[in-house]
């Protein structure tokens, strides 16, 4: 498409090892109350073109790692690379990046032509070329007549997509977003994340995303870089960091998960043999794991068959799957799925989620009250580690 013809920063020379790389990236805060740690020595390539989400809980460090990519800050310690050259010292305004911020900060006295043409006046582009690369993002941004309009005459949404658009027209070599859409309600946010990651695609722009919004990490991402407490616990696709959780805090963080207890029996190439709910089964080994850890399950792996009398039942192992019997406790319909809470005989409880389809009867569900057996396929069971070592 011509657009991204325009608008393509110059090809990249391919870098193999990334655009952006950070190494052993450590930041200490002296405050008044001491040292705080806010980044415990950080490794992690950016790869040519990528949208990368960092995500992770409030106060994880995920601002204070995308300032240290931008220059606005120092790390204490380590390196940041881009295209294989150290750029630590790189002032901000001199390195090839454009941060998008989530107040849009656009100038409320200049039209919205004037507000995205300003990174290029002051770069002293000529005026004609202004002109044509402001018409090119107007364009791809879906902002065509609305040039000549102030910010206060726009939605947010569209506020949004001019303060994209000033980053993009200077064609930087990677955008950087902290968390920009969480000024909008829940309907436009849903659209500009589409948006957003339309717009990046075209562009083929590398970008780093920071946000604490699992729905919204998972629906963006090439790769997720999922943190807690100064730490990466896992880098990974959206599939891998939800099907294949490293740790227990990535597998709770991202989407919902049963937890158990386990201890291991033995190792096969099988497998890992595990004691768990009184039984002994076989589940896939995940490599590296200590004598301690514990085993995490999907909701929606869960099965669950009506059960008469659990009393009489128990627990056993069948080909590779546990049936452990017990009550439902409660139930919750969510329209597309229902979610059921089963009491297994020795208290254990176990979520499961049930999605809907047009061809079945609710009714079928088992309800509050019925005794059923809770069936978990050994394959489904990950095991992982409780703590980061
Ligand atoms: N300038 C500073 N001086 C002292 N401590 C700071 C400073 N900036 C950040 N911190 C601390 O460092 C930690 C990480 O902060 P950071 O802003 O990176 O978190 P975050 O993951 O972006 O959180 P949020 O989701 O709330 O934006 C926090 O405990 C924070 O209080
Ligand atoms: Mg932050």
């Amino acid at each position: 498409m011509t657009t991204t013809m325009h608008l393509a920063a110059e090809p990249p020379a391919a870098s193999p090892t990334g655009v952006l790389r950070v190494e052993g990236v450590r930041k200490v805060f002296d405050t008044k109350r001491g040292r705080h740690e806010a980044l415990k020595s950080i490794d992690l390539t950016i790869v040519d073109g990528e949208f990368l989400t960092i995500l992770g809980p409030s106060g994880c460090g995920k601002t204070t790692l995308l300032r240290i990519l931008a220059g606005f800050e120092d790390p204490t310690t380590g390196d940041v690379l881009l295209d294989d050259a150290v750029i630590t010292d790189v002032p901000p305004n001199k390195r090839p990046m454009a941060m998008v911020f989530q107040s849009y900060a656009l100038f409320p006295h200049l039209t919205v032509f004037e507000n995205i043409a300003y990174g290029l006046r002051i770069a002293k582009v000529p005026k004609e070329e202004i002109a044509e690369r402001v018409d090119v993002v107007l364009s791809i941004m879906d902002l065509v007549g609305l040039a000549d309009r102030l910010p206060t005459q726009l939605s947010g949404g569209q506020q949004q997509r001019v303060a994209l658009a000033r980053s993009v027209v200077i064609r930087p070599r990677v955008l950087l977003f902290d968390e920009p859409l969480s000024n909008l309600d829940a309907r436009l946010r849903d659209q500009m994340r589409s948006e957003l990651r339309r717009i990046q695609r075209q562009l083929g722009i590398t970008s780093v995303y920071v946000t604490h919004d699992q729905t919204e990490a998972m629906a963006m991402s090439d790769r997720i870089v999922v943190m807690s407490e100064g730490r990466i616990e896992q880098v990974g696709t959206p599939t891998e960091v939800y099907r294949s959780p490293a740790t227990l805090f990535v597998a709770d963080f991202i989407g919902k998960a049963n937890v158990l207890n386990a201890t291991s029996r033995s190792r096969s190439t099988a497998g890992l043999t595990v004691h768990v709910l009184g039984v002994e089964l076989e589940v896939p080994d995940p490599g590296g794991l200590d004598e301690d850890f514990v085993l995490v399950l999907r909701p929606e792996d869960v099965e669950l068959q009506r059960f008469p009398s659990p009393n009489d039942h128990s627990v056993r192992t069948v080909e590779g799957r546990v049936e452990a019997a017990g009550w439902v406790r409660a139930v919750e319909y969510l329209g597309a799925a229902t979610q059921l809470t089963t009491e297994l005989l020795d208290g254990t409880l176990i979520e499961s989620v049930h999605h809907h389809s047009a061809h079945e009867d609710p009714t079928e569900l088992p309800g509050e009250g019925d005794g059923v057996l809770a069936v978990l396929h050994g394959h489904a069971l990950r095991a992982v580690q409780p703590l980061q070592p």
